[in-house]
């Protein structure tokens, strides 16, 4: 394979390097581009362009692959747990016992948010949207707990174990809120996902029971989640903190960018359209069919990725968890029917075999989340806990890469060229031809 390519424009030819990935990905290195001859390159939707080099995650859409520092999705989804994997994302390797337990321990100690925000609770109307709270809340972190231009490690750490713990905190709290019931504080006796479920169930006048089968379904949903390489709520985190701006509102804009319906709001539209087969009795052949319509503003929701063009692994490990914990749960689901046969109908469809369009993570994720009782709204919210590490993780290599450069991408120019201002009482008189 060569290790460079050629350039040829005007009848000038220039040569650039060819960079190869661990895994044998490779990219024209268009470094100077510009300079040397005033070319740009233009790529709509970023799909042919590597933002960055990055030894986080791996992915190939052909084969359904994702590694998380090399390690197998599947192994991690089997034998890991969410603060272990996050530890992972973060530091590139798999802690050792007292990494770990000083890990866990840094997440307890902030799992608190100043008593004074919970007063923004109060101000946000009972149907505010969850992710617009989380959003909301995660940026003013920022006024209580002030972040220095430059962080030291330990204070890189302390922050970055602060928004992997108060996120999930504040995601509680707005539940409790849109409940109408008080707000239940994280404990020093629950770990990570207890916790969590602790503070969304449990109340003054009812205790909660923690049910093994459920927390490990929420488990392997964080985990599922944690990361997934240049992904568009990553790359904004990339693009918001390569301007120096603080971690909080640097995690912010990545929970903004999540709650998008085509990027991690797929997972409560999922159960919306499911919802919406069985309340209408439509056939799912016949929703596949409008589906496939362009102007159709269904899409088939939780089908179809910008990289994987095979099963997504994850959706592959969901849904066999899905119908297991339903076993355990001794309970069935009629969307769980219709997602199948969906499933099993578009995978044999024409249109979207021809372009390669498969379950993705969306697609069985919201069942399982419904399955354990968590509401439709917060679905997108427990994607962005999930998240937070993978955000971090890439937040971080970035902030410590040699080539720390804000990004700043340019642009091909196609409005009117350069004209005059006219005075108000000539504009709008028909030009006489
Ligand atoms: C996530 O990037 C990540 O890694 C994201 C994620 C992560 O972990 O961070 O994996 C999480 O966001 C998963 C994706 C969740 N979104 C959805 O399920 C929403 C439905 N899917 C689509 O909107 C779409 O598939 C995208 C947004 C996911 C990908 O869009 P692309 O790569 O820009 O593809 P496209 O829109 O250019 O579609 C190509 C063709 C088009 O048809 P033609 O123009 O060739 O006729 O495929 C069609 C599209 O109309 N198409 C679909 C479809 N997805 C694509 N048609 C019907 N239903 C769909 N779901």
């Amino acid at each position: 394979m060569t290790d460079n390519a050629k350039l040829i424009v005007d009848g000038k030819e220039r040569s650039f390097g060819i960079v190869q990935g661990t895994k044998g990905e490779r990219a024209i290195d268009l470094a100077g581009l510009r300079e040397g001859g005033g070319l740009l390159t233009l790529d709509e939707g970023l799909g042919n362009t590597a933002s960055c080099l990055s030894r986080i995650t791996y992915i190939n859409g052909e084969k359904g692959v994702l590694l998380y520092r090399g390690y197998p999705i599947e192994e991690l989804a089997g034998k890991s747990s969410f603060v272990e994997t996050a530890y992972l994302l973060i530091h590139g390797e798999l802690p050792t016992r007292s990494e770990l337990s000083v890990f866990s321990n840094r997440l307890n100690d902030s799992s608190l948010i100043h008593e004074d925000m919970r007063h923004f609770f109060v101000a946000f109307p009972k149907y505010a949207h969850p992710m617009g709270i989380l959003a909301t809340m995660v940026a003013s972190l920022s006024t209580f707990y002030p972040v220095p231009d430059h962080l030291d490690p330990e204070a890189e750490e302390q922050f970055m174990a602060n928004l992997i713990s108060q996120v999930r905190t504040i995601a509680a709290f707005s539940y409790k809120k849109s409940i109408g019931e008080p707000t239940v504080y994280p404990s020093i006796k629950l770990r990570y996902v207890e916790n969590f479920l602790n503070m969304m169930f449990s109340s003054p006048v009812k205790d909660y029971r923690q049910d093994p089968d459920i927390v490990r379904a929420v488990e392997l949903f964080l985990i599922l989640h944690a990361d997934h390489e240049q992904n568009c709520s990553t790359s904004t985190v990339r693009l918001v903190g390569s301007s120096m701006a603080n971690i909080y509102s640097v995690i912010s804009a990545g929970i903004s960018a999540l709650w998008g319906p085509r990027h991690g709001g797929a997972n409560q539209e999922v159960i919306q359209m499911l919802e919406h087969i069985l309340a209408t009795g439509t056939d799912p052949k016949t929703f596949i069919d409008r589906a496939k319509s362009r102007n159709a503003r269904e899409r088939l929701m939780g089908f179809g990725h910008r990289v994987y063009k095979s099963f997504d692994p994850r959706a592959r490990i969901l849904k066999q968890a899905y119908h297991q914990l339903l076993k355990k749960l001794k309970t069935a689901d009629p969307l769980f029917e219709i997602a199948m046969q969906i499933e099993e109908l578009a995978l044999k469809d024409a249109y979207f075999i021809e372009r390669n369009l498969y379950p993705n993570v969306d697609f069985y994720s919201g069942l399982i989340l419904k399955a354990v009782g968590i509401p439709a709204d917060m679905f997108t919210v427990l994607f962005a806990i999930g998240r937070v590490p993978g955000w971090l993780a890439h937040w971080r290599e970035m902030v410590h890469a040699k080539e720390f450069r804000i990004a700043r991408p340019r642009q091909i120019y196609i409005g009117p060229s350069e004209r005059h201002y006219e005075p108000i009482n000539s504009r709008g008189l028909k030009k006489c031809p």
